[in-house]
């Protein structure tokens, strides 16, 4: 069966010292391309949904395309929503049959984050469903709000939030950011954060959000080609690299799947311009994700061949 709760995966990703890919689909190519990835290396696969997918493919259909998906693999895959803005996005997911639920109650003063989290849990669970929390902000665009600054996560207020709420996993701040401009002077994350917040919940699997690497690759290409993306700059992959190896068992990864379809989308209509058959560029962009995912999964998360 290939449809899977986090919690074999996250709990071999933790003792295992590395971490599952969890990436953002919102189309078929995506969903292809991350698959191809996932069975060639033979690693597990969250596969995750945010409102901003949810509003261009509909609910509908992209459960659809996970579920044609899970029909052609042996491999364990979570269908996971990102960003669960509230109670009611959570409850539509779980009944439609997702595995794991992220509610993010992080914008929100912390007891009013406490009470949403534990709403979401007592549902989720009855029903034997995954909830990722999250405590701490970080800085950059998320479902179009523009967070500023970074506010770290407290590791004394993530010990009690995960007691009082019963969550199953925790994003924290750390230093990582959404988007494709994490950083203007060097890029680093506050490990010691982490290895005080992995001491006093131990055996509790933490989420990295913003941890794209923006492939300095993909941003020359796109460049070359027309893109004003100049400046932008990710994790680099040595930092998540230690990150998957300490309490980290989920990393999210979008802006690398934008960054690589856009960039070889951009090459194939420049240097084809005389094609005009979608399937020749998606073609091209779903081979392009599914390089990228296998090199994550290679060189970043550690998770081949632990399935
Ligand atoms: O964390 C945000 C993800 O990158 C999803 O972004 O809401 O534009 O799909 P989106
Ligand atoms: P990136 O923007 O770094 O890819 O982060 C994605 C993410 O955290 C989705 O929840
Ligand atoms: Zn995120």
């Amino acid at each position: 069966m290939p449809l899977v709760s986090p919690k074999q995966m996250f709990k071999g990703a933790y003792t295992g010292g590395y971490a599952i890919g969890a990436f953002n689909v919102n189309n078929m190519e995506i969903i292809q391309g991350i698959m191809e990835a996932g069975s060639e290396e033979q690693a597990p696969l969250i596969l995750q949904v945010s409102a901003g997918a949810k509003k261009y493919a509909g609910l509908g259909y992209i459960t659809k395309l996970m579920e044609a998906a899970l029909l052609e693999t042996d491999l364990p895959v979570v269908l996971h929503l990102d960003h669960g803005a509230n109670f009611e996005i959570c409850k539509e997911v779980i009944d439609g049959g997702f595995t794991s639920v992220m509610i993010d109650g992080s914008h929100l003063p912390f007891d009013e984050n406490i009470a949403l989290t534990k709403q979401v849990v007592e549902y989720a669970h009855d029903k034997g469903v995954w909830v990722e929390a999250e405590l701490g902000r970080l800085a950059g665009v998320e479902e179009d709000v523009v967070s500023e600054e970074h506010i770290y996560t407290d590791p004394d207020e993530a010990v009690e939030f995960v007691e009082r709420t019963g969550c199953d996993s925790l994003a924290i701040a750390i230093g990582t950011s959404h988007g494709a401009y994490k950083f203007t002077g060097v890029a680093k994350l506050d490990f010691e954060r982490l290895d005080k917040i992995a001491s006093l919940i131990p055996d509790f699997p933490i989420v990295l959000h913003g941890a794209s690497s923006v492939v300095p690759e993909f941003v020359v290409m796109a460049n070359e080609f027309g893109a004003n993306i100049g400046g932008a700059k990710g994790v680099p992959e040595d930092l998540l690299r230690k990150a998957a190896s300490k309490a980290v068992c989920k990393i999210n990864i979008d802006t690398d799947i934008r960054l690589a379809m856009t960039a070889v989308i951009r090459k194939f209509m420049a240097e084809n311009p005389t094609e005009f058959d979608p399937r020749g560029y998606l073609g091209e962009a779903r081979k392009a994700v599914k390089e990228m995912v296998r090199h994550k999964i290679t060189n970043v998360l550690g998770c081949s061949n632990k399935v």
